[in-house]
């Protein structure tokens, strides 16, 4: 579904729009349903892309699904030979977040042969942290050119410090470490919300797993899951879509939009952010929030870095954002320190973003007008933010390579009909552009 996004300046924005589940939440949950027999009923799911990829790749080992609506359903797993190995196919490729089939499999003490994982192409993408905690717990593992091949007996636990504390890797961790023999002790874990969100999901499922103290995770391996009728799981709201909505209304409401079914803890530090660049905001309750069209922002200097700082995943959608305020701002991903490929797009539409160095980020040059070109989605947030742009920009906005947006936000389209964005038509005019 490669098409491309045709979007005309919409700046009297009004109405409600509504937060799905968390993309980085689900993934890892559908990854960990791999070690439970039981049928998983989870709700608030995304219909995104990268889901139906995965459950996909689940399918090929035998786990049927059903997913309606925001309800995915996962069944039991038709027993998998544990004496023959499972090549996992190469859709893998294709989403990041595969890897996390190995942590699963492994656990369950399959052999396993694993493309390398695909996923936003912003930076090397690499999975040491992953491979070096596997092989703490006991898994051997043979790093091919373009694939994995692992295997284990049962695995023990293990104490593992983290050398940085990778979403990822974490994830992957608590899963594998779950029906492990012993204790595994994990330091430097990562923080986000999306890990508490799965290791209370697979509490549900019988686990034993707990946050000692924030980034550091204690996994009693259980020798099986408690057999039950069926778990239920609701994701937790997309903390990223819900920051990429409160900008939107930021830069183009008529008056203010109201962002529903978010959780407004999740987002505290960016909203400390916004007060500071002067974005004006009502907290009506968690799940709800009013934001208001906002003129007198003030130039800024934003550093990225692990949760519960500001996200990398939103930096693109702030550099919009920025472009608007008074004076300079700088951003600086210390996370994904190149991660700033859009920045040729937004500054192809008349912003004035120069990249400094991966150290030094990039520096924003603020009240610039910005107009609608054709312009490229370099990846899931990039993506986002040259719709934000454009939807900002005067005349027309195309957007090529827009699947990306699509992996990471919902039921998009609608979404931003319901706030009267001009989603275009192909007009002879605009066709000419492309
Ligand atoms: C997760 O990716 C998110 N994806 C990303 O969101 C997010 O940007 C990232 O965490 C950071 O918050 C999902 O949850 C599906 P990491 P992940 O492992 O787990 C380095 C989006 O836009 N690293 O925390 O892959 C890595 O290079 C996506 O929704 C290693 O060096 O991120 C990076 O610099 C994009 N070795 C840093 O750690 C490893 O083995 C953080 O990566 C793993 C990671």
């Amino acid at each position: 579904m490669n098409k491309s996004v045709i979007v005309n300046k919409s700046c009297a924005l009004k109405g409600n729009i509504e937060v799905s589940g968390a993309k980085n939440s689900i993934l890892p949950i559908i990854c960990a349903s791999l070690l439970t027999d039981d049928v998983v009923e989870l709700s608030n799911v995304p219909d995104l892309n990268d889901v139906h990829v995965l459950i996909g790749i689940l399918e090929d080992l035998g786990k049927r699904s059903m997913f309606e609506k925001d309800k995915l359903t996962l069944y039991p797993t038709d027993e998998l030979n544990i004496n023959i190995p499972i090549f996992i196919s190469e859709t893998a490729s294709k989403i990041r977040y595969s890897i996390l089939i190995l942590g699963a499999l492994l656990a369950k003490g399959h052999e396993v042969s694993l493309p390398l994982p695909g996923g936003c192409s912003f930076s090397e993408r690499p999975i040491d942290i992953h491979l070096e905690g596997l092989r703490k717990l006991g898994a051997t593992i043979e790093e091919h050119p373009n694939k994995i091949i692992a295997k284990s007996d049962r695995l023990k636990g293990a104490h593992i410090k983290l050398r940085f504390p990778s979403v990822g890797a974490t994830e992957n961790l608590v899963i594998a470490s779950t029906l492990a023999q012993g204790v595994t002790i994990i330091e430097n874990a990562a923080r986000e919300p999306e890990i508490e969100d799965l290791i209370n999901f697979l509490n549900s499922l019988g686990a034993k797993i707990e946050i000692e103290e924030p980034g550091k995770i204690k996994i009693i391996g259980v020798e099986s899951l408690i057999k039950k009728q069926s778990i239920k799981h609701k994701i937790i709201p997309d903390r990223i879509e819900a920051a990429t909505f409160i900008i939107l209304g930021a830069i183009a409401a008529e008056d203010f939009i109201t962002i529903k079914k978010m959780n407004v803890t999740h987002n505290l530090a960016f909203l400390n952010l916004l007060q500071k660049i002067g974005v004006k905001f009502e907290i009506i309750n968690n799940s709800t929030l009013k934001v208001y069209k906002s003129t007198n922002l003030i130039g800024t200097k934003i550093e990225t870095d692990i949760y519960p700082s500001i996200a990398t995943d939103i930096q693109p959608l702030l550099a919009v954002l920025l472009t608007q305020a008074k004076g300079e701002s700088t951003i600086i991903d210390s996370i994904y320190p190149s991660r700033f490929q859009y920045i040729k797009y937004l500054n192809l539409m008349g912003a004035n973003i120069q990249y400094l160095d991966s150290s030094e980020g990039i520096k924003i040059i603020g009240e610039t007008k910005l107009y609608g070109h054709k312009v490229l989605s370099t990846d899931l947030r990039g993506g986002a933010a040259v719709l934000l742009a454009g939807i900002l920009a005067e005349n027309t906005t195309i957007i090529e390579n827009s699947y990306q947006i699509f992996r990471g936000y919902s039921d998009l389209e609608n979404k931003l009909l319901g706030l009267n964005v001009r989603l275009g038509n192909s007009s002879d005019k605009i066709l000419q552009m492309i």
